[in-house]
Order: structure tokens, then sequence, then C-alpha cells
């Protein structure tokens, strides 16, 4: 879908559908809702009153009229209008929510030209760029389907144009450059979204890595592949158990951004670390049938770490960031790693293991070593962990464990821009005894009472000092029904919260965090 915007009066032009939207409680619309109100002849109020339309978000009204578009075109264009619930209430993550109902609602015509008004940018008082950037983010979003095995696509009713109008001429810069921040948002998290949705079949460890080089070469990210043997060398014993027990062989792939201004005495480097299990059968330590079926997603955070270096190498960053993936199948087989083996990570520290569906904490430590000798100052790991945080916290938010509140808080900051949800949870040391071994280092579970905390808390002793941040997407990466702007199937998760943290990092301030943690 190609997006633009348009100096234009919204009465006057050619278009299959105009987009326009009314506050909560409003029966004399103003601004362009008004205008269009008027050039229909008082359709929408008369509706209005006829339907009893009051206005809650995601709430719509709609009617054919020939009366809007260039003078003597006699067109038939379809109005829709938006509600936007409460004023007071309306926010940046509304605008996204109305673009994904209102691009649905178009669509079901079969509309190739859509024309809308930026939803809060007049009336709302948002700030223009960010609505825009909101509203195109929340169309894409919104419209993504998945149909590549689909014999008959329903893609071919896709709109082709979204024109977002505006009649102030002075705002049409602030509009430009919040569409082109939207697009890339939500095009990279579209593009994260189908590499989650790729069967498993299609998608091994190798795959994975194909994907990341071609990634790397569309957008100009350097990339390294490292295989099984390379792997051995750098004593990766962690990563290594987890593959053996397939016959697709292991890779762990890094991709790299350099700022085009960097400065030569900075060591600031922030690494995403993306687990990257294509299939978790849970190995010997097998899974339910029914646990099983999801499972060709719990490579969502390998998907979350490239959409992120994908957006970040478009838009740019001030400092260095890597991404690194940990891509293995986890399978039973006379290969198979087993539970009670003790496993030699990368960093030297032992794992006893008692669970091997408990894999991705494993292939993770090793990544976040592979991450730090690469020079990361900064961590930030994503992963589809533990069936635990589910219980804890439902699909409504992500779970977060951090060693660093300075950190945090920032990422935090990152996360309000985006409207993705995190709760971080508490870190105490009495966690810690939950797994400890008695014959390694560590073992690889700490039980179920805790085992979202216990879970994150085994990747964060292989960061050691540095500051880090542990997201455990295992509940928010898929949706099973369709939600807002979230599709039905993988939602991207972390891809946008990633690229805004990434991208308005300033230099110096990954320092700051290991100044006063
Ligand atoms: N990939 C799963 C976690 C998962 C579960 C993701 C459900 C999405 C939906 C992970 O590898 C796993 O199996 N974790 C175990 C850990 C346990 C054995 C300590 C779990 O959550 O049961
Ligand atoms: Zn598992
Ligand atoms: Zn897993």
């Amino acid at each position: 879908m190609l997006v633009r915007s348009l100096h234009a009066d919204l009465t006057q032009i050619k278009t299959d559908v105009v987009i326009v939207n009314l506050f909560e409680g409003v029966t004399v619309p103003g601004g362009a809702t008004g205008a269009v109100d008027r050039a229909t002849g008082g359709m929408i109020r008369r509706l209005i009153s006829l339907e009893s339309f009051e206005g809650k978000l995601g709430e719509h009204l709609s009617f054919y009229t020939e009366k809007l578009g260039p003078q003597g075109a006699s067109q038939i264009t379809k109005v829709v209008v938006m509600g936007l619930g409460p004023k007071d209430e309306f926010d940046i993550d509304g605008v996204r929510r109305v673009a994904a109902a209102s691009i649905k609602a178009a669509r079901s015509t079969g509309a190739k030209r859509i024309a809308t008004i930026v939803h809060g940018g007049g009336i709302g008082g948002l700030d223009p760029s960010q609505a825009a950037e909101a509203l195109v983010e929340g169309a894409l979003l919104g419209a993504y389907r998945f149909s590549r095995y689909k014999s008959e696509s329903p893609q071919a009713d896709d709109p082709e144009e979204l024109i977002l109008v505006e009649n102030e001429s002075s705002k049409l810069p602030a509009l430009d450059a919040g569409i082109a921040r939207g697009q890339i948002f939500a095009e990279s998290t579209n593009w994260a979204r189908d590499l989650v949705n790729t069967p498993p079949n299609d998608l091994s460890p190798a795959q994975l890595a194909e994907a990341a080089r071609a990634l790397g070469e569309e957008v100009g990210l350097s990339c390294t592949v490292l295989d099984a043997e390379e792997m051995r060398r750098l004593g990766m014993g962690g990563l290594l158990a987890i593959a053996q027990g397939s016959v697709n062989a292991p890779r762990l792939i890094l991709l790299e951004y350099t700022p085009k201004q960097v400065d030569p005495s900075s060591k600031e480097c922030l690494a995403l670390v993306g687990k990257g299990v294509t299939f978790d059968s849970g190995g010997l330590s097998i899974k339910s049938a029914d646990g099983m079926t999801a499972m060709k997603n719990d490579m969502a955070g390998a998907a979350a770490v490239l959409g992120a270096m994908r957006a970040i190498a478009r838009i740019g960053a001030e400092v260095r960031v890597i991404g690194v993936i940990p891509a293995v199948e986890n399978m039973p087989s006379g290969a198979s790693y087993r539970p009670g083996d003790v496993l030699r990570t990368m960093s030297g520290k032992t794992i006893e293991v008692l669970n091997t569906d408990a894999e991705g904490r494993i292939i993770l430590a090793d990544a976040v070593s592979y991450a730090l000798s690469q020079g990361a100052t900064a961590v930030v790991d994503i992963a589809t962990l533990t069936g635990a945080c589910e219980i804890a916290l439902g699909n409504v938010f992500t779970g977060l464990i951090s060693n660093n509140d300075s950190f945090y808080q920032r990422f935090m900051e990152a996360a309000e821009q985006t409207g993705e949800r995190f709760w971080r949870f508490p870190t105490h040391p009495e966690y810690k005894e939950q797994y400890k071994s008695d014959v390694a280092d560590i073992k690889n579970v700490g039980g179920r009472s805790g085992g979202a905390i216990t879970g994150g808390l085994i990747i964060g002793e292989f960061a050691g000092a540095t500051p880090w941040i542990h997201l455990d997407i295992a509940a928010t990466a898929t949706r099973g029904k369709s939600h807002h702007y979230d599709p039905k199937g993988a939602t991207g998760v972390g891809v946008r919260t990633l690229t805004q943290l990434a991208t308005t990092l300033k230099s110096g301030s990954i320092e700051a965090f290991t100044a006063q943690p």
C-alpha cells in the first residue's frame, strides 16, 4: 500500500473512501468531518441520530454519496465516520487503533484509493507528526494478513493507496516525516510477523540465517553467520547441546549496525539478542501434542531482533547496535542432549540440564556471552521463554527483568512511545537459590514457582554487571484472534520498542547506565 500526504480540501478529491472522525458525544461535527457533513447535505448529523451513533472508540458509521469529489465528477464515494471515544482519553495508541479499524472497514468494500484525515491531529491536539506516524502504523499493521500458503490470496483486494489529507499546508512537512517513520516501523513489524508465521519446514536455522543475510544486504547491515564448527571453537557447549538432536544444523547470526558518524573513542554498543528456536518439540522432555502446535513461533524473539535491525538500519542510530541470534531446532533423537547432562558454556559456567524443554535460556546464555565478546555494553534479550509468563501476566503485558534501573527507565520511555506494554518482575537474590545445582554452577530449571523470573534470571547470570533487560514474549508474540492492530497469529511484538530504544539512545547514554545502576 502506497502512503502519502496531500494538501487538499477533503471534499474535493477523487477517492473511493473518505475517512473522517468524531469524538464521543459530539452531534455537530467540526473541522474536516464538519466539512464533509455540509458537503453531503448534513448526512453525518442525520445518521448520528438515526443510528444513535455515540462515537465510542472502535464504533463507526458509513454511507455512500455522490456529493464529494471534483466538480462534475459524479463519482460515488464511501464516507466512513470513525468514533474516537472521549476527547480527553484519546491518545497516540487510540490513533493506531482507529486507523486499523478504518482500513479494515474501507478494505471490506474493495476500495483502492482511501483518503483520511489525521485522527487527533486537528481538534484532538496531538502532535501532527506523531499522529500521522501512528495513523500509518495502525493502518499498515492492521491491514496485515499472512496468505503466502493460500492458493487464493485475499491480498488481491488490498487497497493501493492511503492518502493523508491536510488542508493546512504548514503541517505537511511534519506529516511527511511521520509517514516515513510509521512506514518503517510497521513494515519492519510486518516483516517480522511473516518470519514468525512461516512454518518450521520452511524455516530451519540455516534458512533463518539466510533470511538475516538477505535482510542485511537489502538494508546495508553487515551479517556474519557461524556454523557448528565455529561454535565449537568458541566453546558454545550450550547452543551446541540443544542443536545436537536435530538433523537441521544450528547457526549463530550476527548483524551489525555502525553509526554513520561514529565517534571512534566510543565503546558503546547495544546488543539485541533474540531466541531463535525454529521449532521447539521440548526435546527428550517432549511436549504434549497440544503444547507443540504453536512451537514454530519459538523464534519470535529472533524475528523481533531482525525486524528491529531492519528498522534501525533505515532510520539510523547514534550508537553501534548488534543483533545476535542463536538459531536451533530442539528435537528428540538418539543424538539429543539429555536430562542429567552438564553443559559447559562459552562463559565457562556449567549448566546441569534437568528439563530439555528449558532450552531457550541455554542458547541465550551462549548468545549473550557472544554479544559481550563482540563488544556489547548493554544487552536486551527477547524470547518466547516461559509458559509461566502467561500465568503471571496473561497476554496483556510482556514480562521484563532487568539488572539496571536507569536502563529499565530508558527502555520504558521507548515503550511509552510505541504503545507496547511491559511489566517488570522482582529479582530478589532469593530467587537465585531455586536454580542452584548440586553438580554444576547452575541448573536450567528453577521449579514451577516464579518460573518466568528464574528463567529470565538464568540468562542474566551470563550478562554479569552489563546493563541488561530480558523480555519474555511467550504470551504476547502471537494472538489467538485479531485485536486492535494485531492480527491473529504473529504480532511482531518488540520490533517497534527495540527500534525506538536503539534510535533514540544518545551517544553517552549507555555509559551513564553503567555509572549509576
Ligand atoms: N518455548 C517454550 C516456552 C513457551 C511456552 C512459549 C508456551 C510459548 C508458549 C520454552 O522453551 C519452554 O518450553 N519452557 C518451559 C520451561 C520449563 C520446562 C521450566 C515451560 O514454559 O514450560
Ligand atoms: Zn522449550
Ligand atoms: Zn522454547
